[in-house]
Parts: structure tokens; C-alpha cells; sequence
């Protein structure tokens, strides 16, 4: 069989989806809600229960960008509305 341009023009769209599937995938970077005495009881909420809506507002108790600074490329930004922490920020069971 001979592989002609239109064959390689899809072969390279497979291989450029494949690509970003790998790229989007992979083990997870964001780091994770810590385990101690400030945070011990956000992981209670979600152990009895609650959903992750109700816990993310309480993050900027602490995490306003004022007591706590974000880091400067941070992807989400204090007022502009609710901001979904725990969406990134995982609480491992
Ligand atoms: C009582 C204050 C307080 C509250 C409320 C709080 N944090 Fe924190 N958080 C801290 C402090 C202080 C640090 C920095 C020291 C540390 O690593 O524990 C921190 C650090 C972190 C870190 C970085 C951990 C690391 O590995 O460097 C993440 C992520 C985080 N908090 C997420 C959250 C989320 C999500 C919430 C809401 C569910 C939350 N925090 C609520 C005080 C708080
Ligand atoms: C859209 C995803 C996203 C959301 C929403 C988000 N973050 Fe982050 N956050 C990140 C990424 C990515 C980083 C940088 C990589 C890392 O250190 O985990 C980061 C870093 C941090 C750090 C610094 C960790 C360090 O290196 O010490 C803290 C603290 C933190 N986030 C807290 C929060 C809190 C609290 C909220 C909610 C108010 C929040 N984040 C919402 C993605 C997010």
C-alpha cells in the first residue's frame, strides 16, 4: 500500500491528539490541601459528607492573597468571584 499526502495529513492529526491527550493527562502537579491543623478540618467536611462547594469558601478565611499571598502566577485571583479551590487543590481521602 502507498502512503500518499492525504494518508500522512491524517496520520498527523492522530499523532497531534494523541499528544495532547498525554499532555493533559499525567499524575497530578497541583499541590494537594496540606494535612494539619489549618486545613485537618476541610478533609473532616468531605469525610461527613459535604460537597466541595460548600468547603471552598472557607479557604479565604486564611487565603485572601492578603494573609496569605498567592503565588504570582496563580491561576485563580482573589475577587473575581468565588474562587473553586478545591477543584484544583485535591483533599486526598
Ligand atoms: C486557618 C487558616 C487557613 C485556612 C482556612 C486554609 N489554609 Fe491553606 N494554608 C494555610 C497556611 C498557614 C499555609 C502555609 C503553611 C502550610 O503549608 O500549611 C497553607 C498552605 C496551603 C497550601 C499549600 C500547601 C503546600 O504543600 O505548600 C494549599 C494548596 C492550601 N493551603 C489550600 C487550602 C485550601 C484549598 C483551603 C480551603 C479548603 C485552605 N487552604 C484553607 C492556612 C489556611
Ligand atoms: C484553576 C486551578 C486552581 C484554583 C481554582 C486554585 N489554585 Fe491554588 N494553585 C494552582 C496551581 C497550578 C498552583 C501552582 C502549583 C502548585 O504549587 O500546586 C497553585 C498554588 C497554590 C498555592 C501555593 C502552593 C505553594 O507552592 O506553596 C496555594 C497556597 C494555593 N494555590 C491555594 C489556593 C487556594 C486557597 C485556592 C482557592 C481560594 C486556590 N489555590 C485555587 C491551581 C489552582
Amino acid at each position: 500500500m502507498k502512503i500518499d499526502k492525504r494518508d500522512w495529513i491524517f496520520i498527523a492529526i492522530i499523532a497531534a491528539v494523541i499528544i495532547v491527550f498525554v499532555f493533559i493527562s499525567g499524575p497530578e502537579k497541583t499541590k494537594l490541601v496540606p494535612r494539619d491543623h489549618n486545613h485537618q478540618r476541610f478533609h473532616d467536611m468531605i469525610r461527613d459528607g459535604k460537597s466541595k462547594m460548600d468547603v471552598d469558601p472557607h479557604c479565604a478565611e486564611c487565603h485572601d492573597g492578603v494573609k496569605i499571598r498567592f503565588p504570582e502566577n496563580h491561576p485563580a485571583k482573589p475577587g473575581a468571584g468565588p474562587m473553586r479551590c478545591l477543584f484544583c487543590h485535591k483533599i486526598k481521602k
